[in-house]
């Protein structure tokens, strides 16, 4: 088929080329963005008096059929096409003829892609903040539900000092609520319509800019064209994003698949997000938090592939950028995947207090506490942890927890101990002790999750 831009050349490329250079294959999604654009386009020639008025009625007719087409399934992609920009064009000159080649007047592709792909994102971004306050919700629900289940907090993957559950949840859920704000803020700057810089240069038309920015729900315009052209600052901030929010899901993954294990058991997934094994009966395979951990890396890559696209590229639009859509597009659709996977995932998770509690006995992790309670007797601290530490070696001879230890044998390592050591090493005492402003105590946790709940309004 004869090429639209066929003018200096007769537009010959060769077939290889021609399928190098295509983008139709991945930006007919979108189609929506690029008819609703060129719509408020054809108004703007319109009120400008640019192109006659009815030549203008005529093209937003037709755009409007052919959005209708397209979304009915009546009319096809066609993949031929060098892009999606050309097929919409292509198709509106078919078939309302020559007033169809008056809406390229006072744009180009350069700004068309470019308004393209902002409204495009713009739109997926918020279905990500949308997805991403499902997940929050989730969490605060059940840090509310956990709220006197007590675990053993980590370090270095080593017990350390009792948590309650419920904190544990809501320290994912403030990194959510972070991730939420980086979206949100990458949309700020998202929300300047390029639409109008033209090839590169602006135009000698007396386009209006501003009305048109208006019409497509942008709250200002590009300030320089070369710029408005260029920019790909709103692919790469959210791409960084993504890649931030896809780190915390990493990170919650592993923790899942940790806890799932017959070493840990403290909790279970629901059958509807587990797979089985092909040979070993037994398995119960934490496949989706698996996978979501797995494509953090293909996010990660999206942004690292973009970043070194851009890094060389010299003002202003090269065909390089054409490789802005596919990383783009696969980040989005791999975070809204996971992030629908995951939360039902985490809704329906089953937690084994029971053994979260076993794991916080068995570890010694109010060893501490025990030193503290020395410690209010009047012993210096250093005396205390001494002694805590012999009692705990003992405990670990005899297989024995402190909880259980009988007061005979905690005098033999210091006479002053009392029956009122046993409330102090309550690892619901310890947690609760910890009322520190943010601290794991559940004074503590009501006011996250009110935090939290405050911040989703
Ligand atoms: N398909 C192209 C892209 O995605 C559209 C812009 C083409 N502009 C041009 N001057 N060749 O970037």
């Amino acid at each position: 088929m004869a090429k639209m831009w066929a003018g200096r050349t007769a537009g010959n490329t060769d077939q290889i080329a021609d399928d190098f250079n295509s983008s139709i294959h991945f930006d007919s999604r979108l189609y929506r963005e690029d008819i609703t654009g060129s719509m408020a386009h054809a108004s703007m020639l319109k009120k400008q008096n640019i192109i006659p008025a009815a030549a203008a009625d005529h093209i937003i007719a037709g755009l409007s059929e052919i959005l209708a087409d397209l979304e009915s399934g009546e009319l096809e992609i066609d993949e031929t096409c060098e892009d999606i920009h050309m097929f919409v064009e292509q198709v509106l000159t078919e078939r309302i003829g020559e007033e169809g080649k008056m809406l390229h007047t006072a744009r180009s592709r350069n700004d068309q892609v470019a308004l393209d792909m902002r409204m495009y994102m713009r739109k997926k971004v918020n279905e990500i903040i949308t997805l991403v306050r499902g997940l929050t919700e989730v969490l605060a629900d059940s840090a509310e539900k956990y709220k006197d289940v007590i675990l053993p907090g980590y370090t270095h993957l080593q017990r350390a000092q009792p948590v309650y559950f419920g904190h544990h949840l809501l320290a994912y859920a403030m990194m959510l609520i972070r991730d939420t704000s980086r979206l949100q803020d990458a949309l700020k700057r998202m929300d300047e319509s390029p639409i109008g810089a033209c090839a590169l240069a602006g135009t000698t038309y007396d386009t209006d800019r501003v009305y048109e920015a208006e019409l497509l729900g942008f709250s200002g315009v590009c300030a320089n064209s070369l710029d408005a052209v260029s920019d790909r600052d709103f692919c790469l901030e959210t791409l960084s994003a993504l890649s931030i929010l896809m780190m915390h899901l990493s990170r919650f993954s592993e923790e899942i698949i940790l806890w799932s294990s017959w070493e840990f058991r403290f909790v279970e997934l629901s059958d509807a997000y587990t797979t089985g094994s092909s040979i070993m009966p037994q398995k119960k395979n934490s496949d989706m938090a698996e996978l979501v951990r797995g494509k953090t890396g293909r996010v990660y890559g999206d942004l690292m592939g973009l970043l070194t696209v851009m890094k060389g590229i010299p003002l202003a639009y090269n065909k390089d950028m054409q490789e802005d859509k596919e990383p783009v597009f696969d980040a989005i659709d791999t975070v809204i995947m996971c992030l629908k996977v995951f939360t039902p995932m985490i809704a329906t998770m089953n937690v084994h207090p029971e053994n979260m509690m076993k794991a916080a006995q068995g570890g010694f992790i109010n060893a501490t506490d025990l030193a503290d309670y020395m410690v209010t007797k009047g012993l210096p601290f250093r005396s205390a942890y001494k002694i805590s530490g012999q009692i705990v070696a003992e405990c670990i001879k005899t297989g024995q927890v402190l909880e259980t230890l009988p007061l005979e044998t905690y005098k033999k390592y210091w006479d002053q101990f009392e029956e009122d050591l046993y409330e102090a090493i309550d690892l619901k005492n310890a947690a609760d002790r910890r009322n520190s402003l943010g601290g794991t105590s559940r004074e503590s946790i009501a006011k996250q999750i009110e935090l939290i709940r405050e911040k989703l309004k």
